[in-house]
């Protein structure tokens, strides 16, 4: 649900396009169809699975709004090919995080390059709670918290509706499970060949 709201956010209108890899079929390419906007599928990596920079850049036209990238399997795209590819062409760039906690680009966490970021707290996630949930987060602080507010029924202010909105809140029960669980993420660096780091649990009570 995060990451239909960071859509609508983003301004995917009827007409506009986004490009995004093939890998994406669950998370921010269903939310561009419903709103109306175009999904233009961009090959992958074959050795990364994650969206090819060079094929991504060229599926954009003029009608493209944005870039949307997967880190996959915790396993970050190429974080400054697509930063490189929007700023170029104008464009926003939205990371889909949802299996990506803790994973680092060149030292950095994840979840903070592009101006949105969703995430999911799915129980089968690396991070998951015992339910559905999920979070935000971007460089772009207005963005976030327009999130927040998107959904919580528009309001910013309690009982102030600035919009229509939605009801899409972590509930308190499930942020005690991700708080206790969140504890036990651990860093396991994996040889990809370069300085991206996986993030996963190696505790067998928390993985079942
Ligand atoms: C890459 C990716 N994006 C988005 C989602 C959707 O997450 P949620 O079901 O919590 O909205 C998932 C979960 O399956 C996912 O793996």
């Amino acid at each position: 649900m995060t990451v239909v709201l960071e859509v609508v956010i983003v301004g995917v209108v009827a007409g506009g396009a986004v490009v995004a890899g093939r890998e994406d079929d669950v998370g921010a390419d269903p939310a561009t169809a419903l709103l109306g906007g175009k999904v233009v599928f961009a090959d992958v990596d074959p050795e990364t699975l994650n969206l090819d920079p060079a094929d991504a850049a060229a599926r954009v036209t003029e009608r493209t709004v944005g870039i949307i990238g997967v880190h996959l399997y915790g396993r970050p795209f190429d974080v400054d090919a697509l930063l490189d590819l929007c700023q170029k062409r104008g464009l926003w760039l939205l990371e889909d995080a949802a299996q990506a906690h803790g994973a680092e680009w060149k030292g950095r966490k994840v979840g903070g390059f592009g101006q949105l970021a969703a995430w999911s707290f799915y129980p089968t996630k690396n991070l998951g709670c015992f339910g559905d949930g999920g979070a935000a987060t971007g460089n772009d602080r207005q963005l976030v918290e327009r999130v927040r507010s998107l959904g919580n029924h528009g309001q910013s202010v309690r009982y102030t509706h600035m919009e229509i909105g939605t009801n899409s809140r972590l509930d308190a029960l499930q942020a005690a499970v991700l708080d206790a669980k969140a504890r036990h993420l651990t860093a396991q660096s994996r040889d990809f060949g370069d300085k991206r780091l996986w993030v996963g649990t190696d505790d067998p009570l928390i993985h079942d």
